[in-house]
């Protein structure tokens, strides 16, 4: 393994004229905070550009901005680097601009008007900023830069770069999968696993924009660009096939769903754990075709089950009645799906109680304000479930696969 790091650490050749300078980071766990787990590590691409100008396309997060800074040395001479292209500065590919820009202060810094402000907020320093829009091209021999603002893709500053001559889209955010590999390229890796990843990132992190996904993808693609990469800022290049990508990212933007009812609950006394299985059995009974999952959301990843209702067509969504209201878990989770904004989704709640019983009504009220279609008044059941109260949870299980 040490071999391999070592490898992918080192600048790889992607085209004679482009260089991938970035940092695999094969420790990260969490990405923003706590709120997006990163089972499979990131990494954060960066791309060196040579023609007879030379652009160096993002950096590095914060914590390697040295290394990066140190290897982008054995590499280059950096008084040769002409230009600075930053497609986003999220601190994740900012990070590394303080330590580089000690090193060559005047060089001029390419980004969207919002993204020197971004910069400047973060950094507050009075660098050479030149902003571009859409259209706005660089000149670097051969090859010409375009320039392709993204916004909300996933920032206000997002641009994608493209390249003429090497045919390559940076997409920086777009496209990209938190996936730390010794490969660079899609068509090296296990492609199961990385494409999880890359729904895991549009549901936990793009699925919020998807109306400004479509538009985006159909005005680059209305742009006819000859199309040889996507290369964005995590993961792996896609040179395989590009446009697979292009058309799945316009699916998933699409309300996007598969044959899958999740169902995610909290239990404090096993009550409604029992409720959840079930409602399962009756889902299953009366369509056998459809995968149905269910999770404990105290033990499973709340960005996994996220990506599962992501692509589900229904969710039941269920809780004990605690303190007169939801548990703690259910209530993240129900924050969270808010944010999302899931699309054409059905939904119902269910939880067990001791006295007062406000779970249900209350998970309702978030499914609804979380722009979920609720079907029914959902079900609670009153301290343990015995078995007659159980049937009436697979009947209503029976119900809910009738009506969505
Ligand atoms: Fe990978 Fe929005 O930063």
């Amino acid at each position: 393994m040490q071999d391999i790091i070592k490898f992918k650490d080192m600048a790889k050749k992607i085209t004679e004229k482009v260089t991938w300078v970035g940092k695999v980071d094969w420790e990260l766990t969490t990405f923003h905070g706590d709120e997006l787990s990163t089972h499979k590590g990131s990494s954060y691409n960066s791309y060196l550009i040579r023609d007879k100008k030379v652009a160096l396309i993002d950096t590095v997060w914060l914590p390697y901005d040295k290394e990066f800074v140190s290897n982008l040395k054995k590499e280059i001479d950096l008084s040769k680097i002409d230009y600075i292209i930053m497609n986003h500065n999220e601190i994740d590919h900012s990070g590394a601009l303080p330590e580089l820009m000690r090193e060559i202060p005047d060089t001029p810094i390419y980004c969207t008007k919002k993204g020197e402000a971004i910069i400047r907020g973060h950094y507050h320093k009075d660098w050479n900023f030149v902003n571009v829009k859409t259209g706005d091209t660089l000149p670097l021999g051969e090859t010409t830069l375009t320039f392709i603002e993204a916004p909300m893709l996933h920032w206000p500053d997002t641009m994608f770069t493209y390249i003429s001559g090497e045919n390559i889209l940076f997409s920086n955010d777009g496209f990209g999968q938190h996936f730390a590999t010794e490969s660079l390229f899609n068509d090296a890796v296990d492609n199961a696993a990385m494409m999880y990843e890359a729904e895991k990132y549009y549901a936990n992190i793009l699925n919020t924009y998807s109306v400004m996904v479509t538009k985006k993808i159909q005005q680059i693609l209305a742009m006819n660009l000859p199309l040889n990469m996507i290369c964005p800022s995590h993961g792996v290049i896609w040179k395989e096939n590009p446009a697979q990508i292009v058309e799945q990212y316009m699916k998933w933007a699409d309300a996007y769903q598969e044959d899958q009812v999740t169902i995610v609950y909290d239990t404090m006394w096993q009550s409604t754990r029992k409720m959840a299985e079930a409602i399962a059995n009756g889902i299953r009974e009366i369509s056998p075709s459809t995968t149905v999952k269910i999770f404990n959301i105290t033990k499973d990843d709340k960005n996994d089950v996220l990506t599962e209702i992501f692509h589900s067509r229904a969710v039941l969504i269920g809780s004990p009645t605690i303190n007169y209201g939801i548990s703690f878990a259910i209530a993240g989770l129900l924050e969270m799906m808010h944010g999302l904004k899931f699309k054409n989704k059905k939904a119902a709640a269910f939880g067990s109680y001791g006295w007062s019983g406000e779970a249900v009504k209350q998970i309702n009220n978030h499914l609804s304000e979380a722009g979920l279609e609720v079907i029914n008044d959902g079900i609670s059941k009153l301290w343990v479930p015995d078995s007659n109260a159980l049937d009436d949870c697979k009947e209503f299980g029976k119900e809910f696969a009738k009506s969505i």
